[in-house]
């Protein structure tokens, strides 16, 4: 028996194959291939390596032909036989074959079991088009894409009749205990002007607000951001939509009347959670936030991003594109800081530069020192620090004898949907799970996360709730529908992070 297969169209070497196929549970007949690569894994593009047990010789191996996906069942598989994969057509660019024995024929028993099992298991594109050039798209079967219709049906259903008053609420509406402005208390003005840059929905702004900073201007693309600046300081410049697009902003106008440039540009091309294409990303704004530092000449600047840009991949892209084209004027240095040092309860970490003109003010300059502490891991050096609250205690929920930071707040506004989830990785749910936290279907009010009662009897949040472990304060007026206001959240700066930092660049300055 014989049977033809597309070769991914990027192989070239010629290779033997095992092909082994996975019974059928309920008739044992086979299902679908796997191809397994006797020499390497050049050939092999589509779905990365399959589970260890499946691999004989040891070479990392795809699916192939029926586009099952490799998971546990892999071990179950079993050897249909020896196949020679073809070469690559390079003057033509024909698709060329693989071929394969002993492969059951169209019309033997459990053929359209296996056709139609193989058209559920093959990767299958969203039917909902992303309108973000830059979204990634899963790479899901029509089965996994199934069970997540099936799953936002009813999850459309429950929050249905939780509107409707059909499910008893499981909790109090909860009254958190951690105000985040008693970690940033007001600072008396230091008269020094900032100009802030990506303002997005204001953590950096709001940080150097509370230090003492007033606001020459804020510059943010996105309306509903700036919407939201716009509403929490009325009598602020704030540029939204084109008009804060820094790419066609001017800005020797504003040269000689600006302390401080701060801002934070955009971190996905640089984030672990996409594809880290650096400079050849074109969202990369980190030339545009140059360019006005180099014609506003401030006398400090303050940049952040996530730690992803502190990594040795990027150390070539920081030297040539920050330090290289700044450091004609400025002395600057790199921190790593950490939320949770100054009171954040959520794990987040954050890269910032600062910058100064004037040598004596970069000497002067002392890192922000952490306010507070996680955990008792190093009591004794840091025992005299305020403890940072676990998620559940900031929230004010009830004690379950375990409490955590809060994962990672992820960052969203880049899918093709609008979501309301702030899961950002499966370690994240882990611990949202253990801190009895649902982290998905984040609701716009307190009262809308009671009424909803999440499937597994956890705790949903709100927007508020978010807020609070994020560092915001309640009364920060976010702007949009609720996928757009976590969105600001999720890319932001923990407003008392940006308030230490621009509390200890005023200190360098008063000294
Ligand atoms: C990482 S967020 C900044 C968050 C902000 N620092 C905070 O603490 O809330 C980056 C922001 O840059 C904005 N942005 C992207 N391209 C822009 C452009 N060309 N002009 C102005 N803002 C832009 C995005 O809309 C996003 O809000």
């Amino acid at each position: 028996m014989m049977r033809t297969w597309p070769v991914p169209p990027d192989k070239s070497a010629r290779a033997m194959c095992t092909v082994w196929f996975r019974p059928c549970r309920r008739s044992g007949r086979p299902t679908g291939h796997l191809i397994l690569s006797q020499s390497s894994s050049r050939w092999l593009g589509e779905d990365g390596p399959a589970s260890r047990g499946s691999s004989r010789t040891g070479d990392s191996c795809r699916c192939l032909a029926l586009g099952l996906g490799n998971s546990g069942a892999c071990r179950t598989w079993r050897s249909l036989g020896r196949v020679r994969m073809g070469r690559r057509n390079a003057v033509d660019g024909q698709t060329p074959t693989i071929r394969g024995e002993r492969e059951p024929k169209a019309g033997d028993a459990g053929a359209e079991e296996i056709d139609a099992d193989a058209q559920l298991d093959s990767v299958v594109p969203s039917r909902i088009r992303s309108t973000n050039p830059h979204h990634q798209p899963r790479k899901l079967t029509a089965r996994q894409r199934e069970a997540f219709r099936q799953m936002s049906v009813q999850s459309r259903e429950a929050k249905l009749r939780a509107i409707q008053g059909e499910v008893e609420p499981l909790h109090e509406i909860n009254v958190p205990k951690l105000d985040p402005y008693d970690l940033m208390p007001q600072r008396e003005s230091n008269r020094l002007r900032a100009l802030s840059l990506f303002s997005g929905g204001g953590g950096l702004d709001l940080g150097f607000d509370r230090a003492g900073f007033s606001h020459v201007a804020s510059y943010e693309i996105l309306g509903h951001a700036a919407e939201t600046l716009k509403r929490a300081r009325p009598n602020w410049v704030v540029n939204g939509n084109q008009d804060g697009d820094v790419t066609s902003a001017k800005w020797t106008s504003l040269s000689g009347e600006v302390d401080i440039v701060h801002g934070g540009p955009p971190c996905q091309p640089f984030s672990i959670a996409g594809r880290q294409k650096g400079a050849d990303d074109t969202r990369d704004m980190w030339p545009e936030l140059v360019r006005c530092i180099r014609a506003v000449k401030p006398r400090a600047f303050v940049a952040e991003n996530v730690p992803a840009l502190a990594s040795k991949k990027f150390a070539p892209y920081v030297q040539s594109q920050i330090i290289d084209m700044l450091s004609y004027r400025y002395h600057i240095k790199m921190l790593m800081l950490r939320a949770e040092d100054f009171g954040v309860p959520q794990i987040r970490r954050r890269v910032v530069f600062v910058g100064f003109a004037r040598k004596k003010d970069a000497v002067r300059f002392v890192p922000p020192a952490a306010t507070h502490r996680w955990g008792d891991s190093q009591l004794e050096f840091t025992e005299n620090l305020e403890r940072c609250m676990g998620a559940r205690e900031a929230l004010g929920l009830p004690d379950i004898g375990f409490d955590a930071l809060s994962p990672t707040i992820r960052s969203s506004l880049t899918g093709p949907r609008h979501t309301t989830s702030i899961l950002n990785s499966v370690a994240a749910q882990r611990t949202f799970e253990a801190l009895q936290i649902w982290p998905n279907g984040v609701a716009a009010t307190r009262e809308k996360a009671r009424a909803y009662v999440a499937n597994n009897g956890h705790f949903r949040l709100s927007v508020q709730d978010v807020a609070v472990l994020q560092g915001f304060p309640e009364d920060w007026p976010f702007d949009g529908a609720t996928y757009m206001q976590l969105g600001q959240l999720g890319n932001a700066v923990p407003p008392p992070m940006g308030y230490a930092v621009a509390s200890s660049v005023a200190a360098a300055f008063e000294a």
